[in-house]
């Protein structure tokens, strides 16, 4: 990692309880839809031949237990989805949901999304990066864990395609605001709304949200757009 980006990680590698069939999951799909981690970056054709098509490339960066994943995925199958997190039940759990759906466009990786898209994707290659509800690192001791840092933010820009897109969603506003700065000070992004974006519909509305906004809680999407 180079000097500029965090050696700090912006998750604790928890052991978490992996249920049979998630494991299940893990060892019979892994071959068919995992993607292992190299430190060199793939080249467009590497894509192409990844996936079998040659389609418009998002990035996914923790996708939890991966229903969002899926629902985004089905909802825009002419695009190539790479979906990446470090959780071993949400790998099991997002492969178990891609073989049931037979879903062709998604790839998994489990591995540090920070060292991905470093060293895997060379820069100008990715048409979208979609982060959805990242760690919320609320006391500001943890605020150096977060994800969206400006160096961070830097080097995601850098890998994006002129006009692809880089879409954030949090419930936690000061995030948002932290957001919203960080992102507006990278020269190589345009915000496409004023601050806020209405939430694009290929998001879907988690359960958890939806109680949240019940609650009255608020969630933001910002939506960037690379020059
Ligand atoms: C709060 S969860 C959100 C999950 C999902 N996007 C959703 O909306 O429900 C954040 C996820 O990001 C993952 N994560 C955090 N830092 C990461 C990193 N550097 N690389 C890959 N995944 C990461 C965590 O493991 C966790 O699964």
């Amino acid at each position: 990692m180079n000097a500029g980006l965090r050696p700090i990680r912006s998750y604790v590698l928890r052991q978490g309880r992996v249920s049979p069939a998630q494991q299940r999951a893990f060892e019979t799909l892994w071959p068919r839809w995992g993607l292992s981690y190299a430190p060199g970056p793939l080249s467009p054709a590497e894509w192409t031949s990844l996936f079998g098509r040659e389609a418009p490339l998002v990035l996914e960066i923790g996708f939890g237990m991966g229903e969002g994943t899926v629902a985004v995925a089905r909802g825009l199958p002419h695009i190539n989805f790479v979906a990446v997190d470090v959780h071993m039940p949400g790998i099991g759990s997002l492969l178990k949901q891609i073989g049931e759906a037979g879903l062709e466009n998604v790839r998994v990786m489990r591995h540090d999304a920070v060292d991905v898209v470093e060293h895997m994707i060379a820069p100008g290659t990715l048409d979208g990066v979609h982060i959805f509800f990242p760690d919320p690192w609320p006391k500001a001791r943890h605020h150096k864990r977060r994800l969206i840092q400006p160096a961070f933010a830097e080097l995601l820009a850098s890998r994006l395609k002129p006009g692809g897109t880089l879409h954030l969603a949090t419930d936690w506003e000061d995030y948002a605001i932290q957001m919203l700065s960080v992102l507006r000070a990278v020269p190589a992004l345009r915000n496409t709304v004023a601050d806020y974006a209405p939430r694009p519909d290929y998001r879907p509305l988690t359960k958890f949200e939806q109680r949240g906004l019940r609650l009255g809680h608020g969630v933001w999407d910002l939506v960037f757009r690379k020059l």
